[in-house]
Formats: C-alpha cells, sequence, structure tokens
C-alpha cells in the first residue's frame, strides 16, 4: 500500500470517530434508551436478552425493581450503543441493520427476532435520527 494510500486511511478512522464523538447523550437517554426497554407486540424486549449479553449490544442491567436505568448506567449503555452507530454507513450500522427484518435491508439472521418490519417502524426511524446527528456535525 502506498504512503498518501495509508493516510487517506487513517484520516477516515480519526474522522469516524470524531463523527461518533458527536452523538448527543441527551437525545439518546430521552428517545433511543425507551426503546429498549419497551414491549413489542410478539417479541421480547431488547433489555431482556442484552443486559449483561456477551455481544457488541451490551445493555447494563436494571437494579432490582428499578424500571430504568440510572443516569452512569445510561452513559455506559451509550458507549456500547455509540460503538454500534456507522456513521460513514449509517444503514449498515449493526443497531439500525441487525433487529430490522431482512426484507427491509436489515441482516437476515437476529436471535432476538425481526424487531422492526421496516424503516418506517416510528422507533426504528427515532434510531435512525438519533444515529444520523453523527454525520452531521
Ligand atoms: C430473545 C432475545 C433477544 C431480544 C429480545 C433481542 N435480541 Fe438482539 N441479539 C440477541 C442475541 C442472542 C444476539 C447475538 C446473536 C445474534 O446475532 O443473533 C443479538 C444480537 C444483536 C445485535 C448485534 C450485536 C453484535 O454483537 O454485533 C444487535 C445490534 C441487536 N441484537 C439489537 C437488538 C435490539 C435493538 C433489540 C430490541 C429492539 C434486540 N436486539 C432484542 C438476542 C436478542
Amino acid at each position: 500500500m502506498t504512503t498518501p494510500a495509508r493516510l487517506a486511511i487513517v484520516i477516515a478512522i480519526a474522522a469516524s470517530f470524531a463523527a461518533a464523538q458527536s452523538l448527543d447523550f441527551a437525545t439518546y437517554r430521552a428517545k433511543v434508551e425507551p426503546i429498549f426497554l419497551k414491549k413489542r407486540e410478539g417479541h421480547a424486549r431488547c433489555v431482556v436478552c442484552h443486559a449483561g449479553a456477551g455481544n457488541a449490544f451490551r445493555l447494563q442491567p436494571l437494579d432490582p425493581g428499578a424500571t430504568n436505568w440510572t443516569e452512569e448506567e445510561s452513559r455506559k449503555n451509550f458507549e456500547a450503543v455509540s460503538r454500534l452507530v456507522n456513521s460513514a454507513n449509517l444503514l449498515s450500522s449493526p443497531i439500525l441493520k441487525h433487529p430490522l427484518a431482512g426484507t427491509a435491508g436489515g441482516d437476515d439472521f437476529h436471535s432476538g427476532g425481526r424487531q422492526f418490519q421496516s424503516k418506517n417502524d416510528p422507533d426504528w426511524k427515532t434510531i435512525a435520527d438519533w444515529a444520523r446527528g453523527s454525520q452531521s456535525k
């Protein structure tokens, strides 16, 4: 690989890192995180399988009796979920692609099922809008 090509890659990585840094925590906490707690018809809630999960979508376990995460726990969730956003190619972001039905452009298989039937699902759009915030800045 030539030196300019290497340099271009380094710049691209640095740029995507900078973009990921601009994902907004307040929006995440107010709008995106509740989706992970919400019961969707015919599906288990994301938190049921993803709290303490061994895969990259790792949510903090809720405290006993708690119906929401503390701010500190939310920040850890935010860090994990931010890593699942690919600002250079939004639709390839695992957080958008993996739970989306394969027929709608998502991955063919997710153990947690096709949580979002299409990109018109309001919750899917909410996550996408938040992730898009990483592109404009
Ligand atoms: C019934 C359990 C279950 C539920 C409910 C569930 N998931 Fe999953 N999910 C899994 C398992 C197991 C994996 C890892 C294996 C796989 O890819 O299927 C996974 C993988 C993922 C991944 C990829 C993580 C990685 O390592 O790349 C994402 C993103 C994801 N799930 C998002 C969601 C979202 C968003 C919801 C809720 C809308 C959800 N999941 C609900 C079981 C579940």
